[in-house]
């Protein structure tokens, strides 16, 4: 294996060792699987590909400051999962199967663990599809379950630095009542051309509003959204298109920890002048802070209708710094897991 630079490495597909697998078919699940061929066979009738029947998770793996392997929280991945293959008519996997396919993807990938020491870490990518040749538009009692894994880095290497959105006037992610908050493969196929036009502008992110009124905030393309208002409240989106973040859900509770105040409400349009600070958060960057967030009317075009600044280009506030280090520190093993977010392999 070549030598891998764990200071330099970024988010992306990667080769390692071990693919691990299970099938569902005729009312069972197989035994767990393991390939190195890192390739799979398919009809090309697959109602995976064609209807985008399929669904995936994304969780980290950390090797800790004294030498503990943990998982961060799979227990809300492989819910979150489930509730996506409920949603697409699919065979759930139990929580039991889900976490011992991810860890024996850790065991045998083991070399692709980033040390402790480098802001690295394993991510995992747990990926449930429907294999099952069909044209018809209904579910078929059939899947496979791939847990793959990526050496990733942290984003910004060792320091934290601002970044800017833009919401696109002409751009929506996701119908109320559809499918935006299940961690669905297709939610993603329509921010490809958005994000690729956006990052071309200098854009990190996109931020959606919500697409039945567009008076709402939803969420970025790739994270969640949050502020912080009045210097002692996290504000964070509630709506029905909006993917439940576990980074989330764990910034809400570091943020009681640190004494704020969490509010999780509707955020309308207007408040985004309100914040003192405003960021993304995902399993892949923890927080994104933002520097400022455009208005667009029309993503290809020069118009910027509306400015949002909260700092300077780089610079981080103070409460995006602070829930960043409480974060990275409990994933880490740096600061007590007083929750029981770290699940040890
Ligand atoms: C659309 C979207 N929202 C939010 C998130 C954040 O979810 P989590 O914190 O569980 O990674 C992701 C994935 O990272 C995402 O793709």
């Amino acid at each position: 294996m070549a030598q891998i630079d764990w200071d330099s490495l970024g988010f992306d597909a990667y080769r390692t060792r071990t693919v691990v697998l299970a099938h569902y078919r005729d009312g069972a699940w197989s035994d767990i699987q393991t390939t190195e061929t890192f390739s799979l066979t398919i009809d090309p009738f697959t109602q995976g590909l064609h209807y985008a029947i399929s669904c995936f998770e994304g969780l980290k793996v950390f090797r800790q400051k004294d030498g503990s392997i943990i998982m961060f929280r799979p227990e809300k991945n492989a819910a979150r999962m489930a509730r996506s293959a409920r949603f697409l008519g699919l065979p759930e996997p139990s929580e039991e199967m889900f976490i011992k396919m991810c860890e024996l993807c850790v065991k045998n990938n083991m070399e692709f663990l980033p040390p402790y020491g480098h802001q690295a870490s394993l991510y995992l990518r747990p990926l449930l599809f429907a294999p099952h040749p069909q044209m018809q538009l209904v579910p078929y009692p059939e899947v496979t379950l791939a847990v793959m894994c990526a050496p990733a880095g942290s984003y910004y290497g060792a320091h934290l630095r601002s970044a800017a959105a833009v919401i696109p006037g002409d751009y929506d992610r996701a119908a109320p009542k559809g499918t935006g908050s299940y961690k669905l493969s297709a939610n993603y196929a329509g921010t490809f051309v958005p994000y690729k036009i956006a990052h071309e502008q200098g854009y990190a992110e996109l931020l959606y509003l919500n697409s039945a009124t567009r008076q709402f905030v939803d969420e970025f393309g790739s994270s969640n959204f949050f502020g912080i208002k009045g210097g002692n409240t996290y504000v964070t989106p509630l709506s029905d298109s909006v993917l439940p973040s576990i980074t989330n859900m764990t910034l809400q509770e570091c943020a009681a920890d640190f004494g704020l105040k969490v509010e999780k409400r509707p955020v309308p349009l207007e408040e985004l002048a309100e914040f003192d600070e405003a960021g993304g958060c995902g399993t892949a960057v923890v927080i994104t802070p933002m520097s400022h967030i455009d208005m667009k009317p029309v993503l290809a075009e020069p118009t910027v209708s509306r400015s949002f600044r909260y700092e300077e280009d780089g610079a981080v506030g103070p409460w995006c710094t602070k829930l960043y280090k409480r974060i990275t520190g409990i994933q880490f093993g740096e600061i007590e897991d007083i929750h029981g977010w770290c699940h040890k392999i």
